[in-house]
């Protein structure tokens, strides 16, 4: 996590260099600075906290130069102190970084016993004392940092500046993304092209080892053994969008009512509404002929996947392997080079996701990227990209993506049926029938459920745990509802598998906590009821989110039921997804934390 800008121009940079650090917040929010070379000497200003912070700090004490790095942190080593924040800066050397440098303590150790005295906490320090111990030694800027990158291991973005060169920034990758934007007599660098998009379209990304001198006019790059190397200059697609929440209290609300329209969006790319069929979508991957499918993501992603799971096995009789991918990499999975795998990140660029993409293409696996940001790290190594077309998630929860996630994977499911021939023609255009009635439906449940949500939430914001309970799909999305109500109203919360509830969970119920069960009226409402009964006869309170029938069928004493329209099984996932979020959203409202950017959560985790 941790966003990266550095421009090199004609113009003042600093307040430049904020506005670009606006675009990257979502990368993490506790701490930010910025550093300028003027009048050949490094200045920096940083502050504690969210970028307006470092904003007031700039209009007190504003920063002058035409060249400049700044930083927006999400803490792993040492806490969102000012005396953490990046720059950090030593005997004329200033250093931004987003990664982990892993073998820092012994590095630290040695250059301390060389007599460097560290001022913070942080891993990256150790950066700008190699390099400085680098130029004391008598190499010059480019040979100090070619030194240092050979020595310190770990994953890292990096932006250095060297006070006796008011002219270059120093950039290197090795994990989390850095593009190098081309403008007109300025250079820029960010984290993302979305940081650079006001500046400039023309973006070269770098590869992990490359290493970049930037200058008013270009840049030079250099893979990890110090050859010059070529990356291609692209145009980015990345808007630079105005970030507006409408007439939305919060982004997350803003989101959670768009999804009618994003999903219409996200769909139009997948079926052929007239014919009421999916439409090929690539000859990379093909469905129609892999034996197994392998599935990792994290978070609500993974969430999503875990619903995938049940139609690729359901609807095209595809077994899928599944889990999350901080496991996935590490658990030496035998795979079979005919399979494919399914990598599915809202930003591209979460580091364990990325991982386990490596080790299934390390075995020679087709990969596919079911991706919101599609120029992204992910979408770059894969061989096939399934956008979801949600437009830019700003809220650090995730609503909108997920269940446009879910919608793709859906019409990728219907996709792999229809071509393993596990669903009919006839089958194939009901399914699609039922996947184009969604944003109807979506608009017609946002519309109603309001007021029931808001009353139950004021509920719920004074409970300490909750657990949420579901089969089938209702499973990972009783699994999303507790992520989503813990991230942002840290209200303790687990979603748990019905039929699990009596193997453990059962012994947490009492009259204190709330029990949400997620329950559409399918085929297995009837064991979830019968889990309810478990529930009511020892005097837990439920809440009940069901359909009209189910709602009929029910006949139990629940403290409350959200009814919702009745739909067909395969967007059931999608239109439950609502209450859940709404849930959420508004139980965090009335605990009055911050929304959007809960505390110690960023949108995009670049370190594993
Ligand atoms: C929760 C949430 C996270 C992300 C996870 C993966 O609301 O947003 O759990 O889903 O960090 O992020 P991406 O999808 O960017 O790989």
């Amino acid at each position: 996590m941790c966003g990266i800008v550095g421009i090199v121009g004609n113009q003042p940079v600093s307040e430049r260099l904020v506005e670009a650090l606006k675009r990257l917040e979502y990368r993490g929010y506790d701490s930010a600075g910025v550093a300028t070379i003027d009048a050949g000497t490094l200045q920096r200003r940083r502050a504690e906290g969210k970028l307006v912070n470092l904003e007031s700090r700039l209009r007190e004490e504003p920063l002058a130069g035409t060249i400049g790095i700044a930083h927006t942190r999400w803490a792993t080593h040492g806490a969102p102190t000012e005396r953490n924040a990046h720059p950090h800066f030593t005997e004329g050397v200033a250093v931004v970084h987003n990664g982990i440098i892993e073998n820092f303590a012994e590095l630290k150790d040695e250059l301390a016993a060389g007599g460097a005295e560290f001022q913070t906490e942080t891993d990256t320090e150790v950066v700008a004392h190699l390099l400085a111990k680098y130029r004391r030694d008598g190499l010059g800027r480019r040979e100090a940092m070619h030194a240092m990158l050979k020595r310190v291991k770990g994953a890292y973005a990096l932006a250095v500046l060297f006070e006796d060169d008011p002219s270059t920034i120093m950039a290197a990758r090795n994990g989390p993304p850095l593009a190098i934007g081309h403008g007109s007599g300025e250079m820029f660098l960010g984290s993302d092209a979305i940081a650079l998009a006001p500046f400039t379209n023309e973006i070269t990304y770098l590869i992990d080892g490359d290493w970049a001198v930037i200058g008013k006019t270009g840049v030079h790059i250099f893979d990890f053994d110090g050859n010059v190397v070529e990356r291609p200059r692209q145009i980015s697609t990345a808007a630079a969008f105005l970030v507006d929440k409408g007439n939305h209290r919060h982004f997350m609300e803003k989101e959670i009512y768009e999804q009618p329209e994003v999903i219409a969006h996200a769909l139009g790319h997948y079926v052929n509404f007239i014919e009421n069929r999916v439409v090929p979508i690539s000859d990379a991957i093909d469905f129609g002929k892999v034996p197994s499918l392998a599935i990792s993501a994290c978070g609500t992603a993974y969430l999503a996947g875990l619903i995938g799971k049940y139609w690729f096995e359901r609807y095209a009789r595809l077994p899928v392997e599944i889990d999350v991918a901080s496991e996935f990499r590490y658990r030496e999975i035998p795979l079979s080079p005919q399979s494919a795998a399914l990598f599915i990140s809202q930003s591209g660029e979460t580091a364990d996701t990325l991982a386990s993409l490596r080790y299934c293409k390390e075995h020679g696996l087709k990969i596919g990227a079911v991706v919101n940001a599609r120029e992204s790290t992910i979408a770059r190594e894969s061989d096939a990209v399934f956008p979801i077309l949600a437009g830019p998630e700003i809220g650090v929860a995730s609503t909108k993506a997920f269940t446009c996630q879910l919608a793709v994977l859906a019409a990728l499911a219907v996709g792999a049926g229809k071509a393993r021939g596990t669903i009919s023609g006839e089958e194939e255009q009901a399914l699609v029938k039922s996947l184009a009635e969604m944003p109807r439906i979506m608009g017609q449940v946002l519309n109603s459920i309001q007021p029931k949500i808001e009353s139950l939430s004021r509920e719920l914001s004074k409970c300490h745990d909750v657990l949420y309970l579901g089969r089938g799909t209702s499973f990972p999305l009783a699994m999303e509802g507790a992520l989503k109500l813990k991230e942002i109203s840290y209200i303790h919360a687990e979603g748990y598998a019905a039929g699990e509830l009596k193997h453990g969970p059962i012994a947490l119920i009492d009259e204190n906590m709330p029990v949400i069960v997620i329950a559409p009226h399918d085929r297995f409402f009837d064991k979830t009821v019968s889990n309810m009964q478990e529930v009511a006869a020892r005097g837990g309170r439920i809440i009940l989110i069901t359909d009209e029938k189910g709602a009929a069928a029910s006949k139990l004493d629940t403290m409350h039921t959200i009814v919702l329209p009745e739909v067909d099984e395969i967007i059931a996932p999608m239109i439950f997804s609502l209450p859940v979020q709404l849930l959420a959203y508004h139980t965090a409202v009335f605990m009055g934390t911050d929304v959007d950017q809960p505390r110690n959560l960023a949108k995009s985790v670049t370190v594993e």
